[in-house]
């Protein structure tokens, strides 16, 4: 009886965390729609631009998704798109069709969510040809798996698991052509947080044991990688990213709200940060790369 209300808690609190992909990419629209940055896709995924966001969350959002983009163009660019992308917890993240848009394609990128949610997101693809012709374009057979759980093409790949369970992550990312030779970029955005310390800890650990070339890529907390095989690490608040984020476009988002209490802006941007870590054999030049836009490979 207990074991059964363990399992009951567990499920309705991962299905609690599956909804936030909503709420992101909900907030990202509305950003978009002011103005904030350009992303032609994120209305295929949120049907509506919904219920008005503080000029606050729009400018964190900005910031991020400003730091963030730069690290994985960066890291993208050093290795001459010779590279593979790994999204953990991508939800309904659209930065596979950014990349082709910019030719800024990886050999290939990966997404890893909930199959309950990787199942929404198919669908979306399939229903829109907006989002399924790029990833026709790009792949050069006739067999492109497509079923409720999965997508694979020669680009882009889709997979259901649960982050938690590093074997069937593995398993599943190999079967689909995962080459750990490849420099790999990794991103997790909002996600690492949903899960134990150790639980999030193992899946860094995983990264860092499997790739010799590799950068990963977290929104949200700290600490963690040079204590799991990690060479270099870093950390800025996301305050300190906006004040390295071109200033002529911080101008131009500026105008387009007004913001009555610049401190709570501060609070709230203090409270976040963008990490990343590093491992560098092929000497890439990793290490170098960082949030700070006159310092950028
Ligand atoms: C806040 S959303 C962020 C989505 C996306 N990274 C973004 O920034 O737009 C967190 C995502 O992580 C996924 N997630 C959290 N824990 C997970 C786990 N153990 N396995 C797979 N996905 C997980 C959720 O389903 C959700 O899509």
């Amino acid at each position: 009886m207990a074991a059964r209300k363990h399992f009951t808690d567990t499920d309705t609190a991962d299905e609690a965390v599956r909804t936030t992909c909503d709420d992101a990419t909900i907030c990202k629209r509305f950003a978009t729609s002011k103005g904030y940055w350009k992303d032609p896709y994120i209305q295929y995924f949120a049907r509506s631009v919904g219920e008005r966001r503080t000029p606050e969350i729009n400018r964190g959002y900005y910031a991020r998704v400003q730091g963030v983009n730069h690290l994985l163009d960066a890291f993208v660019r050093k290795a001459e798109c010779d590279c593979q992308v790994i999204n953990l917890g991508a939800g309904l993240d659209t930065t596979f069709w950014r990349l082709k848009d910019e030719n800024l394609m990886p050999r290939k990128f990966f997404e890893v969510d909930f199959p309950t949610v990787v199942a929404r997101k198919i669908h979306h693809i399939k229903t829109k040809p907006s989002l399924s012709k790029p990833i026709i374009e790009t792949h050069s057979t006739d067999s492109l798996l497509l079923d409720v759980h999965s997508l694979d093409s020669d680009r882009y790949c889709i997979i259901g698991a649960d982050l938690r369970d590093i074997t069937n992550l593995d398993q599943k990312l190999k079967k689909f052509q995962l080459n750990p030779e490849l420099p790999t970029l990794f991103l997790s955005e909002c996600v690492l947080v949903y899960m134990t310390p150790s639980q999030s800890s193992n899946l860094v650990h995983w990264a860092a044991d499997t790739f010799h070339t590799a950068m990963f890529v977290n929104y949200e907390q700290k600490e963690r990688f040079l204590k799991t095989g990690w060479e270099h690490a870093d950390a800025l608040d996301m305050m300190t990213i906006y004040s390295m984020l071109p200033q002529d476009d911080v101008a131009r988002i500026e105008h387009l709200e007004f913001l009555d209490e610049k401190e709570l802006l501060q609070q709230l941007l203090q409270h976040y940060s963008i990490s990343w870590a590093t491992k560098d054999k092929l000497n890439l030049g990793n290490a170098q790369i960082c949030v700070g836009f006159i310092c950028a490979a």
